[in-house]
């Protein structure tokens, strides 16, 4: 193909995967945030899709908590998502891609912002209609491990008038909501945003996950 050509197929894939990890870099760099549209391909949305909803199918979602450990509660009045971790050794078919393109947007990061990021957490996240989860942060009070969020939406043809915006709170009482339509990926400094899930008329996708740092004093 020549450089000229308009990339499409994997090739034309790859490019706006690419061109998405740039437009997170520079966001996270000029904003501590960035919303992106098309981090993967339809099709692998598509495909995330269908194998969020065969475990579902399954039984092995789990209700989400709050806090962990002895402080973990089951909150439904918080958060009334139920969720199920992935495990990359034991990827889906479908799931390797993103895990690929996860980790090129790790190295990206850390070769721009000398984060240090070094391992990558997560869990699809399923809302029935109604259900949010009130305004938090990402990180545990005893655990500063976790230092980017992202979510990356798996839902088919949202619209406004669906809800289900991830409100991220910025200063001064600014915010900036964000439609979980498939393909779309939120990341934000886990540290400094506080945000929210408002509540949806339908079912809502998302697989959240976190960028972690070595905890210190936990070198090994
Ligand atoms: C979370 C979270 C946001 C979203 O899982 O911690 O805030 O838009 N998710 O699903
Ligand atoms: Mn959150």
């Amino acid at each position: 193909m020549s450089d000229a050509a308009p990339a499409v197929g994997a090739e034309g894939d790859r490019a706006r995967t690419a061109a998405a990890i740039a437009d997170i870099v520079a966001g996270l760099d000029r904003a501590g945030f960035a919303v992106v549209g098309d981090f993967v391909p339809n099709t692998a949305v598509a495909a995330l899709r269908a194998e969020a909803s065969r475990r579902d199918a399954a039984d092995l979602y789990t209700p989400a908590g709050v806090g962990r450990g002895a402080a973990r509660a089951e909150r439904a009045d918080i958060r009334g998502d139920r969720i199920f971790w992935l495990d990359e050794a034991h990827a889906a078919g479908a799931e390797r891609p993103l895990f690929a393109a996860l980790d090129a947007l790790r190295l990206a990061v850390n070769a721009a912002l000398y984060l240090g990021l070094f391992e990558f957490e997560g869990h699809y996240a399923l809302y029935p209609p109604g259900a949010g989860y009130a305004r938090h942060r990402d990180r545990f009070r005893d655990d500063d491990a976790r230092v980017v969020s992202c979510v990356l939406y798996l839902n088919d043809g949202w619209r406004v008038a669906d809800g289900g915006a991830l409100r991220l709170h910025l200063d001064r009482g600014a915010y900036r909501d964000v439609l979980p339509a498939g393909g779309t990926l939120a990341c934000f400094l886990a540290e400094r945003f506080e945000h929210e899930v408002l509540p949806a008329t339908r079912e809502r996708l998302a697989l959240s996950g976190w960028f972690r740092r070595r905890p210190i004093g936990k070198e090994k």
